[in-house]
């Protein structure tokens, strides 16, 4: 599995990462992770548990990977991992694995993949979570601000209506959708991502929060 040491990518063999993980109460997995800010603050003030941030793009975790790697008194951590992957691919390592996952404002091939109940997104998602795993994903895009990369993409147009009609797509994959939350602006400040602070302060939106069960 490739992970950042700094801004270096390195690969850690399955007995390394049983050896790491074993120490840990739960593995907490935030895929597209971006710059790792969620996962890093979770981690420092939960030393119990391990984070792993995954995203395709490793120099989107550079920052974050390179102050976990200092020392503990200028904010270095042994609980997080960030691993360079594509969520539709994810290392096998990973499997049966995740107590939690968060998905915070996905674009790209990832939010696509979650929308359409795409095969390798879901099947990947369910590859890594252990069984009653917890998945929380928060989405949001508009036909107001977002008409163009809509029709490009195909993407549906998003309500309450629509995770309803999709959800026994999302369970062919054991992915139960347990709870579907629309948010507004206010609520997405709380969350304090790198993207929930910036769509938060920016145009009025319509933020779904899906909350799952894995089985
Ligand atoms: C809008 S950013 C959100 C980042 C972070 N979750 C946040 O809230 O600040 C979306 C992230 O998803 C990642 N991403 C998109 N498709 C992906 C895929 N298929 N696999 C892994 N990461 C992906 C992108 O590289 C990007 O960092």
């Amino acid at each position: 599995m490739n992970i950042l040491k700094g801004k270096q990518i390195i690969e850690i063999n399955q007995a390394s990462f049983d050896a790491l993980k074993i120490r840990f109460k739960q593995v907490i997995v935030d895929i597209g992770t971006g710059d790792g800010e969620f996962v890093y603050k979770l981690a420092k003030s939960n030393p119990e548990n391990l984070y792993i941030g995954i995203d395709a793009t490793a120099e989107n975790m550079h920052a974050y990977s390179v102050k976990m790697s200092r020392k503990p008194a200028k904010g270095g951590l042994d609980n997080l991992l960030f691993v360079v992957a594509n969520a539709a691919q994810l290392p096998q390592m990973l499997h049966a694995t995740a107590n939690a996952i968060y998905i915070n404002l996905p674009w790209g091939s990832l939010r696509d993949g979650l929308v359409k109940a795409d095969y390798d997104i879901l099947e990947n998602i369910r590859c890594i979570a252990k069984i009653d795993a917890k998945l929380q994903v928060l989405i949001t895009y508009s036909p107001k601000y977002e008409n163009q990369e809509i029709e490009n993409r195909k993407l549906p147009i998003l309500s309450l209506s629509y995770f309803d009609d999709i959800h026994a797509l999302y369970q062919d994959f054991g992915l139960y959708l347990r709870k579907t939350t629309l948010l507004n602006n206010d609520a997405l400040k709380k969350v304090g991502t790198k993207w929930t602070n910036k769509l938060a302060f920016g145009k009025t939106r319509d933020i779904y929060q899906l909350n799952f069960d894995i089985r």
